[in-house]
């Protein structure tokens, strides 16, 4: 019975919409601008789709209503303010966006108590233009309260009911009961395929390439130390495994950092690269590669 609030007009976030429209389900977007109404989406079987974008100033939200950010995490502390003031306590909101940080703004702004629910998709698709978005791959979706909210029945019934909305709308959907190591296996992924397709203006297959796996493995090495020095057990094999294999299964797409350079937008590297590089400082791990990848992209998208 949720009500799907989508705030911006990502290629994600539409995708969300138009699936909940498709399945006849309630949702209203809110994108940064009200000149953008309405949006085309290309669904993955070649269907075109319509979706309408509603005001892009905030309405009362209650239990019944769910906030959902597929923003960028640089875009999180700016759009939670402003909504803020018309959440009831209840109404669960769910971050789902790349990189690492978002939590903790959430948890700043909307207090410890708040339900909030961590969601990472593996879904593709990229916006062609400001009014077009194109489903290029299906993926799945898992989500999981945050880990700092209490095991409780209140919880689990939230986030229980949750996953069942997003199911209907734009399945598959799985409850992860550690939705933090799923985080950080998809931040493993991202700090090494981001940076470089972005670095060597390529796709995510050339990554293959027998000349990118040295810096491949050394990417993975650091994520893997720093991961385990904050508690999360991931091997570096594991990781270089897991890499390898999104690379292969998303071969022909370009990655989201390589579509923020090639169309001059700001980068996520600071909540991807960057975030690895500011724990492993806290932890005194020396993470190079990570630097280089931090102040390489900076180049690129100044
Ligand atoms: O950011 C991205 O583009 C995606 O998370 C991924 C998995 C690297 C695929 O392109």
């Amino acid at each position: 019975m949720y009500h799907l609030h989508i705030l911006g007009s990502g290629a994600i976030g539409s995708l969300l919409a138009a699936g909940a429209q498709r399945n006849g389900l309630g949702y209203s977007m809110y994108p940064r601008t009200t000149k953008q109404c309405s949006l085309n989406i290309t669904w993955i079987n070649g269907e075109q789709l319509t979706i309408t974008h509603h005001n892009a100033a905030p309405s009362f939200l209650t239990e019944t209503d769910v906030l959902v950010l597929p923003l960028k995490v640089y875009q999180l502390s700016e759009a939670l303010a402003a909504w803020k003031p018309y959440l009831s306590p209840a109404t669960p909101v769910v971050l789902l966006h790349n990189g690492m940080g978002g939590l903790e703004q959430a948890r700043d702004i909307l207090g410890d108590t708040h339900p909030i629910i961590l969601a990472t998709t593996s879904h593709g698709a990229y916006k062609a233009d400001s009014a077009s978005i194109v489903y290029t791959g299906i993926g799945s979706t898992m989500m999981g309260l945050a880990p700092h909210l209490p095991t409780n029945c209140v919880y689990e019934a939230i986030q229980k009911s949750i996953v069942e909305r997003f199911e209907k709308a734009f399945p598959p959907v799985q409850q992860i009961d550690d939705i933090q190591s799923a985080l950080w296996k998809k931040l493993a992924v991202n700090v090494a395929i981001n940076p470089l397709t972005a670095i060597h203006d390529c796709n995510n297959g050339h990554l293959l390439q027998p000349e990118f796996t040295e810096t491949i493995e050394g990417l993975c090495d650091e994520t893997s130390q720093v991961a385990r020095a904050y508690g999360i057990n991931l091997t570096k094999e594991a990781l270089i495994t897991l890499v390898r294999q999104v690379a292969r299964q998303t071969a022909n797409n370009f990655s989201s950092m390589h579509q923020d350079v090639a169309n001059e937008r700001r980068t996520e590297i600071d909540a991807i690269n960057g975030y690895i590089v500011s724990l492993a400082g806290k932890k005194g791990i020396d993470v190079p590669l990570n630097t280089l990848m931090v102040e390489k992209v900076k180049i690129l998208a100044s």
